[in-house]
Order: C-alpha cells, then structure tokens, then sequence
C-alpha cells in the first residue's frame, strides 16, 4: 500500500482557511480528545489575564475553556426560552455579563474565545448596536476595535463623540467562527440578551449599525438603504427609545462613496442629541 505523503504546513495552513479557522485561539495547541480531567488544566494555564487598566463594567473575561466533550447543547426552542428566563432576571448591566457568561445554550460560546460583552460608558445617552464581534474583537473581548472601529472612533468624532460619551454593544455577543453570518436561531438566542442591555444602559438614543442590527432590533424587514436615516421607535416594553439605523462602517469601507449618506445620519444623531440638552 502507497502511503500518502504527509501535507505541508502550507497546505496544512491552506486546509484551516477553507475551513474558515483564521487565528489561533491558544499559543499551544490543545488535545481535545483527552480526559477533561487531563486537558482542563493545559487549558486553565492557558488563561490569560485581564488587562488591568481598563474599568470593571468593560473588562473582558479571560478566555473560558471549551465545555466538555460529549455535553449536549440544549435545543435552540430551549436556549431560547432559558435565555429569556435568564436575561430578564439580570438586575444590573454586571449581574448581565455574569449570567452570559455562563450562559452554555449558544452554540458559538464555544467557538469564540470571550464574550464581547460591551465598551464605553453604561450611562451614555447613545448607545450604538452592531451585528457580532470580528477577530480582534473576538482576541480583545470588546465591540469594535478592528477597522470597521476605528472608522466607528471617526465617525464619532466627526460630532464630537468618543467612547466615553457612548456605550456599544453587537446583538451577537460570540465570535461566529471565521466571521461567518450568525444564523436566524444564534441570532434568536442571543436577542433577550441584548434587549436586556439595552433596557439596562436605558439610552435616549439608539443606533443601529447596518442591516442585521437593523431588522432584528426594530423589526422591520426593509434594507438598510431604506431605513437608514429613518427615526424608529425601540420598545423595551416600558418606554418609546428614539432608533436611528446608520450604514455598518465595515459596509463603509467596501463602499466608501456612501459615507456621505453616513454623515447625513450622524448630523441627525447630533441634533438628537443636542435637542436633549
Ligand atoms: N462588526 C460588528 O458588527 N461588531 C463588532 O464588534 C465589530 C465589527
């Protein structure tokens, strides 16, 4: 019998692309065909630290270990009505991030390396809304921080905002692997978290940045190039929040001629806010 001869790391390399693994999740390689009683502590080591600098309502968590082997994740009718359960239960924005962070019935919890749970300021009168953390963010464990961000820190700027003055938050809080487009019943499960947060933070105004933010916070079905710019009633149930969808800044930067679009929005959103005062 002809062996096959052993691929190179290039196709190696070449094969986790096409299965959309495009970063490391741990500097060493973990066996996950072990005991858990003999991989969770190679994984355990493998936790990193907080960084330290940053305020305890926007410290990422360590990374978590991957749940174990074997465990059957509930069926998403269930993750649904636990989330739910579990969301409306949260009395404050820590006691949120706590819960999902145990929270197992979602199955890209174990996939991405953190929750990106949140930046900014919990008692900003905007919040911004976007769709799922990418790879840095997915690294960083906060929303916004790779290019589609640092457009986003611009365009705040371009009316005198910044991260102090505003909270940001993405309906999906979990990494989709290789960036891929959460599914309708990820993006089920994770809704009564973020409606949560955004009952919670309680904002005077919120963005929501591109189509799936979009159509899944304010229920509308109409494309971003019909509702962007169109002020829209959030219901939390208890009150009326002013809703202005904007074009997602990573759309932006494939299509850089509608930023004029963009900035008509973000002048909307500055009187908004100015008329607060
Ligand atoms: N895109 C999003 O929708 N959210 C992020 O956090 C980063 C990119």
């Amino acid at each position: 019998m002809m062996l096959e001869p052993a691929p190179s790391l290039q196709q190696l390399l070449a094969f986790y692309l096409d299965a959309g693994v495009d970063c490391a999740l741990n500097d060493e390689p973990v066996n996950r065909l072990l005991d858990d009683e003999v991989a969770a502590p190679i994984q355990a080591e493998q936790r990193a630290p907080a960084p330290p600098s940053l305020p305890d309502t926007i410290r990422p968590l360590a990374p978590r270990p991957a749940p174990a082997l074997g465990t059957a994740p509930p069926s998403p009718d269930a993750a649904i009505v636990s989330a739910r359960e579990a969301a409306a239960t949260a009395p404050s924005l820590e006691a949120l991030r706590a819960l999902m962070e145990q929270f197992d019935g979602c199955a890209l919890r174990s996939t991405a390396t953190r929750l990106v749970f949140a930046d900014g300021n919990p008692q900003a009168r905007i919040m911004l809304v976007g769709e799922a953390p990418g790879r840095e963010e997915d690294i960083e464990g906060l929303p916004f921080v790779g290019r589609s961000g640092k457009l986003l820190d611009l365009m705040l700027a371009a009316i005198g905002l910044d991260r102090s003055k505003v909270y940001i938050a993405n309906v999906i809080p979990w990494r989709p692997p290789g960036n891929r487009t959460p599914t309708p019943q990820e993006t089920q499960i994770c809704l009564p978290f973020i409606k949560r947060q955004i009952e919670l933070v309680d904002p005077s105004i919120l963005v929501t940045l591109g189509n799936p933010s979009t159509q899944t916070l304010l229920s509308t079905r109409d494309g971003i190039m019909r509702t962007r710019g169109r002020w829209f009633d959030y219901d939390t149930g208890t009150r009326a929040i002013r809703a202005l969808p904007t074009l997602h800044p990573a759309y932006l930067l494939r299509q850089p001629t509608y930023k004029r679009l963009a900035w008509q929005d973000l002048r909307a959103i500055a009187t908004a806010l100015a008329a607060l005062d």
